[in-house]
C-alpha cells in the first residue's frame, strides 16, 4: 500500500469493510510469490472455473492472480460494503446519488420488460417508452426522407453537438456499428476549439443538415457555443429564423433552456435527472445512433444491455460477472498497488471504447471523499487508458511486457469479424491470444539467453470475447463495464454518480473569458503563473506576424 493518500497516511477503510480488507492484505502477501503459471499448473480446471458467460459474452478471469480463496475474500469485502443492497437500491430508484439526492436509473432506459420502475413512487416506464416512440418516429422520418429541410431537401448529414456523456457514447457506438450505418452521415462536434465546428460545417450544406444539440443541462459552455455557431450558420444561409425548426432538435433535461434557444417543442427529446451524463447513451442522447443505424439497431443495443442488467440484478455475487470484474479492479488497485487499468480492444471498430470508459470510470470513481463526506485513506478509481490492438503492440506494449509497473489489462475481441477479410481476422485473433499468453507466461533468462530478452510474465489480463460486434453484444459489453464500475464505487464507499471535480475548472474558465477578450488579467485575480501566461498569450495575439 502507498504511504499516503492525498497527503493522509494510507489506511484500510473502517468497519464494516476493515476485517475483509485486512484479510485480503494478508492473503495478498501469501499469494505474492505464486505465479500465474503456478496457478495453472496446480489446477487443470482453472479456465472453466474462472471463465463466465454473461449474455452473449465470454469473460475469462483465469489469467488473474487469484484463487478460489481470493474470490471468497473479495466477495466478503463486497458483502461488507453492501454491494447487493446498494445495487437493489439503485434498481428500486432510491437516491443512491447521495450528494445530489437523485436516483440512478439508467437501467430503466433499457428495461425491455413490463416491470415498472419507480422514482419517488412514480413508474417512469411510460415516459421512457414515450420518448423511445418519439425517437422511433423521428428517426424513421429523417432516414426515410419524409423529414425535409427549409428548402424542401432530404437530410443527408446529422451533426451531434455535445460533450462528455453527450458525445462519447454516440461517438463510440456509431463507430463500433459502422457496418450497420445506412442512414444520414453522422458528424460529432464536441470541442469548443473552433476548428471542430468550423471544419465540420465547411463540408456541409445547411439545407440538408440536421443538428442535434445534445446536452443534459443545456448550459455546457462548449456545447452552447458550438450550437449557437451552428445556428448562425444555418440562419445566414436560410435567411430566416424559421429554418431552425427544420434543422435543430434538442436532447436534454432542461426544457426551459431548450425553448429559449428556439427549438421547436416537437423536436425536443427529453430525459431526466436520474440519468447521469455518462450513462446517457441509452436515453434520448442515443438519437444520433438511431439516426445512423436505425431505431431497431438502437433497440438491440438496449436489449443487450438489459440482458446484463438482469444478470447483475439477479445473480448471486459469487457468479455475478460485473461484480467479479469490479472486484478484480479493487484487488489490483488496493492490494497490488496497480494505479492504472488498460482497455485493449482487438477491434478497430472499438477505437473509442477506451475514451468512453475513461469517462465512465474516472468521472464515476475518481473521488477522494466517502459517501459520508470523510476523506478516504485508500486508493479509489484507477487511471483508465488504452487503444486498439494490434496498434498498441507496436507502441506501449513494451512497457506492459518488460516495464516495472503492474498494469492489469482487458483484452476484448470478436470471434467473427464485421468484414469479409477472414485472413486478417485470423491474424488479429492470433495476436489477441498471443499477447495475453505472453504477458502471463513471460520468458525466463535461461530460455532467452539474456536479461534484456527475458520477460517476467505473471501480468494479469481479462479476456472478453464477443461472438461478433453486433448492437446487442455492444450493449452487453458497455453494461458489463457500467456495473463493474458501480461495484468498485460501492466497495470504495464513494458516490459514483456525481462529478463535482469538473466544476472548479468550468467556473474559472467562465471568469477568464472576459480577461482573455480584454487581453489582460484582472488585477490581483490570479496567481503569478496564470497572470503571466495570460499576458504572454495576449502579447502574442497582438503581434501581427
Ligand atoms: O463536465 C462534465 C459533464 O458534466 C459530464 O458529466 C457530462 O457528461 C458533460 O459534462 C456534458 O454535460 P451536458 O450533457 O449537461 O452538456
Amino acid at each position: 500500500m502507498p504511504r499516503t493518500i492525498n497527503g493522509r497516511p494510507a489506511a484500510p477503510p473502517p468497519p464494516p469493510r476493515a476485517a475483509a480488507w485486512r484479510a485480503l492484505e494478508e492473503h495478498q502477501r501469501r499469494l505474492a510469490g505464486v505465479t500465474l503459471t503456478d496457478l495453472f499448473a496446480g489446477d487443470a480446471g482453472r479456465f472453466e472455473r474462472f471463465s463466465f458467460n454473461v449474455a452473449d459474452l465470454l469473460v475469462d478471469f483465469s489469467k488473474h492472480r487469484l484463487t478460489g480463496e481470493t474470490l471468497g475474500l473479495l466477495l466478503d469485502l463486497a458483502q461488507a460494503a453492501g454491494v447487493a443492497e446498494t445495487r437493489d437500491a439503485m434498481f428500486a430508484g432510491e437516491p443512491v446519488n447521495s450528494t445530489e439526492g437523485r436516483a440512478v436509473l439508467h437501467v430503466a432506459l433499457r428495461n425491455r420488460s413490463e416491470r415498472p420502475m419507480h422514482v419517488d413512487g412514480v413508474d417512469v416506464m411510460p415516459q421512457v417508452r414515450d420518448v423511445l416512440a418519439h425517437m422511433q418516429r423521428f428517426s424513421a422520418s429523417v432516414r426515410g426522407g419524409e423529414w425535409r429541410g427549409y428548402a424542401g431537401d432530404r437530410i443527408t448529414d446529422v451533426v451531434n453537438i455535445g460533450i462528455g456523456g453527450s458525445h462519447l457514447g454516440p461517438q463510440m457506438v456509431v463507430r463500433a456499428l459502422r457496418p450497420y450505418a445506412d442512414g444520414p452521415r453522422l458528424h460529432l462536434v464536441s470541442n469548443v476549439d473552433g476548428a471542430a465546428i468550423h471544419d465540420t460545417l465547411a463540408g456541409l450544406n445547411p439545407a440538408t443538415t440536421l443538428f442535434l444539440v445534445a446536452s443534459k443541462t443545456f448550459t455546457t459552455l462548449e456545447t452552447m457555443t458550438n450550437a449557437h455557431t451552428a445556428r448562425r450558420w444555418l440562419v445566414a444561409d436560410a435567411g430566416n429564423e424559421a429554418a431552425v425548426t427544420r434543422h435543430f432538435a434538442a436532447l436534454s433535461t432542461n426544457l426551459e433552456a431548450v425553448a429559449a434557444f428556439g427549438i421547436d417543442p416537437g423536436n425536443v427529446f427529453a430525459f431526466w435527472d436520474w440519468v447521469g451524463g455518462r450513462y446517457s447513451l441509452w436515453s434520448a442522447i442515443g438519437l444520433s445512433i438511431a439516426l445512423a443505424v436505425g431505431f431497431e439497431r438502437f433497440e438491440e443495443l438496449l436489449a443487450g444491455a438489459y440482458a446484463v442488467d438482469e444478470h447483475f440484478r439477479q445473480t448471486p455475487l459469487a457468479h455475478n460477472v460485473p461484480v467479479l470484474m469490479g472486484l478484480l479492479n479493487v484487488w489490483y488497485g488496493n492490494f497490488w498497488d496497480a494505479e492504472t487499468w488498460a482497455v485493449l480492444p482487438y477491434d478497430e471498430s472499438l477505437t473509442y471504447l477506451p475514451a468512453y470508459l475513461q469517462q465512465a470510470s474516472m468521472e464515476s470513481n475518481g473521488k477522494s471523499v466517502t459517501r459520508e463526506g470523510q476523506p478516504v485513506t485508500w486508493q479509489t478509481g484507477p487511471v483508465v487508458w488504452g487503444q486498439p490492438g494490434t496498434d498498441g503492440q507496436h507502441a506501449f506494449f513494451q512497457l506492459l511486457h518488460q516495464g516495472t509497473k503492474l498494469i492489469p489489462a482487458d483484452f476484448i475481441v470478436a470471434a467473427k469479424p464485421q468484414h469479409p477479410l477472414t485472413e486478417h481476422h485470423d491474424i488479429l485473433l492470433a495476436n489477441f491470444l498471443a499477447q495475453t499468453e505472453a504477458l502471463m507466461l513471460g520468458r525466463s533468462l535461461e530460455e532467452s539467453g539474456s536479461a534484456a530478452k527475458s520477460f517476467p510474465g505473471n501480468r494479469p489480463t481479462t479476456s472478453i470475447v464477443l461472438p461478433r460486434l453486433t448492437p446487442r453484444a455492444l450493449g452487453s459489453l458497455v453494461a458489463l463495464y457500467e456495473h463493474a464500475i458501480f461495484t468498485q464505487g460501492v466497495v470504495w464507499d464513494v458516490n459514483s454518480f456525481d462529478q463535482m471535480g469538473v466544476e472548479l475548472g468550468k467556473e474559472l474558465a467562465k471568469k477568464l473569458v472576459s480577461e482573455v477578450q480584454r487581453g489582460e488579467p484582472a488585477a490581483g485575480a490570479h496567481d503569478a503563473s496564470t497572470a503571466g501566461l495570460l499576458s504572454a498569450i495576449s502579447a502574442m495575439r497582438r503581434n501581427r506576424e
